[in-house]
Order: C-alpha cells, then structure tokens, then sequence
C-alpha cells in the first residue's frame, strides 16, 4: 500500500523539494495545508487533488484525526514545534523541518512528545544523506586521519543568498525567524558534533551585522532597486533574479501564486535595497566548540562569499582532510606516506543530493525498512550548541553545555 502523507506548509521546501520528491518516490501526498489559496491550488493541481484534500492551517487537518500514515511539517521556523507535538499525539510519523524549535527548552517537549508516541521524528538534516558527508563520516570511522583534533568547517553563504533570505526574506529578523547560526547552520553544528563523535562542552561565538544597515547604503541608494540610480552594485535586484533561471529556487519564491516577476521586484520584499533596514541578523558569525573528548570544532558562516558551498579542514594525528563540497573533491592527506588520495562524490541534487537522500531513507523507515534517518534526540546537540553560541555571540561569554 502506498504511503500516505500530508504536507503541511506547501512552500518551496514542503511542496517544490518533499512532496515532489516523495511522490517521485511512490508515496501519495495525501492532504496539502497552507493560508495561501492560490498557492494550494498549484501545489494541488501538481498532484492531482482537489478541494477536499486542501486546508488553510494544520489545526484543521488534526482535527480530522488520523486520516493519513505521516506529515511534514514545512510550516516557518516558528511553527514547528506545535504542528509536530500535534501530529506525535495522534501517532503519526514526522519529517519535521529543521530548525527544530526557536527555545531551547521546546527541545525536551518535544522528546517528551515522541517518547509518549508511536510516531517517530526525523529532522530534515539533509547534508548527513549527502554521499559527499558520508563519504567524510566513512573516512573518518576508517581512521585514516589517526586521531581527530580539529575540525574547521566553513559555511559560505554567497553574497546574493544571504541578500536574498537573511536581507529581503523570510528569516531577516530574529525574533520571529530563528537566529542566523540556528536557522543556517543546525546542519553544520550537527556535523560538527557527530564528526566529534563527544558531547559539546563550551562554546564561545563572535559576529556582527556589518554591512546590511543603513549606514553602509551608498550615496543617493532609493529604498527600492526598481529606481534606484546606483550603479554597480551587487545586491541590485535587478541584477540578481532575472538572470536566473525562471523555474528554479530562488526566482520561485518571488513567483509563486503567479506573481509576475517584474511585480515581485516593483512591489514586493525582493525588490527593496538591501541597506533599507528591517533586517538584524549577523552576515558572519563564528564559532567554537570544545567537545567532551578534547577535539576543538570552528564553524565559520558568512554572507561574504563568492559561492555557495560548504569546505572543510579535518586534522587528525596521522592525516588531514580537505574538502570542497561544490565540487565533491575530498583530498586525503597521509602524513606517514607523504600521499594525496582524491576521492570525489556524486553532489548532484539540491543540496548536494541530501534532500533526495533523506526523502528515500524516510521513505524506507516508513515502510518500515530502515530506521529512523535522523532522528530526534541525536539532533538536539545542534540546537544545543547554536542556543548557547548566540547567547555567547550576544554576551562575549564562554558556554558551559
Ligand atoms: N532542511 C533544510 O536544509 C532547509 C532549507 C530551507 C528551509 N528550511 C526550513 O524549512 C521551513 C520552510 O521553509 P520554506 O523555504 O519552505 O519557507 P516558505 O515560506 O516557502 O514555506 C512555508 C509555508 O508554510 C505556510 N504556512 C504558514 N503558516 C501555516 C500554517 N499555520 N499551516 C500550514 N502552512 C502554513 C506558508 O504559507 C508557506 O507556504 C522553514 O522552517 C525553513 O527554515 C530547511
């Protein structure tokens, strides 16, 4: 029997990445939620349903009780925790959207909830599916670095990304979208801490909102790019979507419900100047982990990168690992041998094929064919770390965990 799933919040992640991809896998997208009417009928005409399996919030669909196998919760950043609380109390299994929640004490809620359900919670921590981490992962339980001592990890944003979700988007003020690290990076921190293999136990985080103010605005810059008499800068809206490919994440999320673009960038969030305010999260931030067993861990995010991708730097007592995700170039280094093993990994796919390899891992834990993927309480330590790296960051403190 076909798996049945509702997807709750049918924005670019739940309807245009999950459900594509779970339908692509042999599922039936059940049920479809979301405030946005126009935006239901697309995403419903794409799967073939209709009125009936369409609702404006997920209150409406618990409260028909069971009526599908399992849900995702797609829903904004501060619409998690409920939603997946709700859905664990009728037994249902959850792909649940990272990040998990915005306060660090919803986290024992919600183990509270999946430890009282049949249901069971997989966060959508993509990059662990990546062929190209668990080739990493593999390499370092082989242990061919020797011991591990250090981890350095760069999360490189790109200039127009960051523009474009932490500047004019959905997650430019904290509260209500998650901090910048928590909202980025729980994927990092969870790499982080399981490349560790050891609990974290201090933090320190230092960054700061330089450039997206006011006061860096260029001379004579309009509030919208539309007729602004700039020229040559980069964060130009004008410049930044209409080149790009019309069907593809990010110019989608200006069209949905049919918007034209060009209204999209005369009236709406995208197409305003990047130093017109409304926006406070940090463009760079780093961090620093000690964990239980010694190994030292930097993660450093940045809006001020030429691409969008993540590099590592693995050191151990016997080699080193550097790593290029966009390019899927892992270069072992042997220091008894003197030797360089290239090994390079498959990253075809959003997300360097972590959102198709999770969705199939799902896919199998649902038809009771593998376990959990992710699973709930090995994700905490992210939440954990990035909780305390922003109190950290804010402070100028040291976190003990
Ligand atoms: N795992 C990852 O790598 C990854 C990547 C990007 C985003 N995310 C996370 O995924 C979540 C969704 O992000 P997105 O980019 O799809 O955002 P989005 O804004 O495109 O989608 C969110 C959708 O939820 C809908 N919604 C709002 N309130 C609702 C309610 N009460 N009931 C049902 N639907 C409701 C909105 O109308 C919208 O369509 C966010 O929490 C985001 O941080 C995760």
């Amino acid at each position: 029997m076909r798996v049945r799933v509702a997807i709750l919040g049918c924005g670019n992640r739940g309807a245009d990445v999950y459900a594509r991809l779970l339908a692509a896998g042999g599922a039936q997208v059940a049920w479809l939620v979301d405030p946005r009417p126009a935006r239901l009928a697309e995403v419903a005409a794409r799967h073939g349903l209709g009125p009936e399996a369409c609702l404006t919030h997920w209150e409406e669909f618990f409260a028909l009780g069971r009526v599908a196998d399992a849900v995702v919760v797609a829903t904004p950043d501060d619409e998690h925790v409920e939603p997946c609380v709700r859905a664990l109390a009728l037994g249902y299994d959850v792909l649940l959207e990272k990040p998990i929640c915005l306060e660090e004490a919803e986290l024992g809620r919600l183990l509270a909830a999946e430890a009282a359900s049949a249901g069971r919670v997989t966060v959508c921590h993509v990059l662990r599916a990546t062929p190209f981490f668990r080739a990493v992962a593999a390499g370092l339980r082989s242990g061919r670095l020797g011991r591990l001592v250090g981890i350095s990890l760069a999360e490189n944003v790109a200039w127009w990304h960051y523009a474009h979700s932490y500047v004019r988007g959905n997650w430019r003020a904290s509260p209500p979208a998650a901090p910048f690290l928590l909202a980025k990076s729980s994927h990092d921190l969870d790499l982080l801490r399981a490349w560790a293999g050891s609990e974290p136990q201090r933090v320190s985080s230092a960054g700061d909102l330089v450039h997206f103010r006011r006061d860096e605005a260029p001379p004579g810059a309009a509030d919208r790019c539309g007729h602004c008499p700039v020229t040559g800068c980069p964060y130009d809206a004008r410049r930044i979507y209409p080149p790009r490919d019309p069907q593809a994440w990010p110019v989608t999320v200006l069209t949905a419900e049919g918007v034209p673009l060009a209204d999209a960038l005369a009236h709406g969030p995208y197409g305003r100047c990047v130093y017109a305010g409304g926006n406070n999260q940090p463009d760079h931030q780093t961090v620093t982990v000690t964990f239980a067993n010694g190994v030292v861990g930097t993660l450093t995010v940045s809006a001020f990168t030429h691409n969008n991708t993540r590099t590592l730097k693995l050191m151990g007592t016997h080699g080193e690992l550097r790593g290029h995700l966009e390019r899927g170039e892992l270069d072992w280094h042997d220091f008894a041998s003197g030797t360089v093993l290239r090994e390079v990994v498959d990253t075809t796919g959003t997300h360097g094929g972590g959102d198709a390899g999770l969705v199939s891992a799902w896919l199998a834990f649902l038809r009771r064919e593998a376990d959990v993927p992710t699973p709930l309480a090995e994700s905490l330590d992210s939440h954990r770390i990035a909780f305390a790296a922003e109190r950290a960051r804010q402070r100028g403190t040291v976190e003990a965990l």
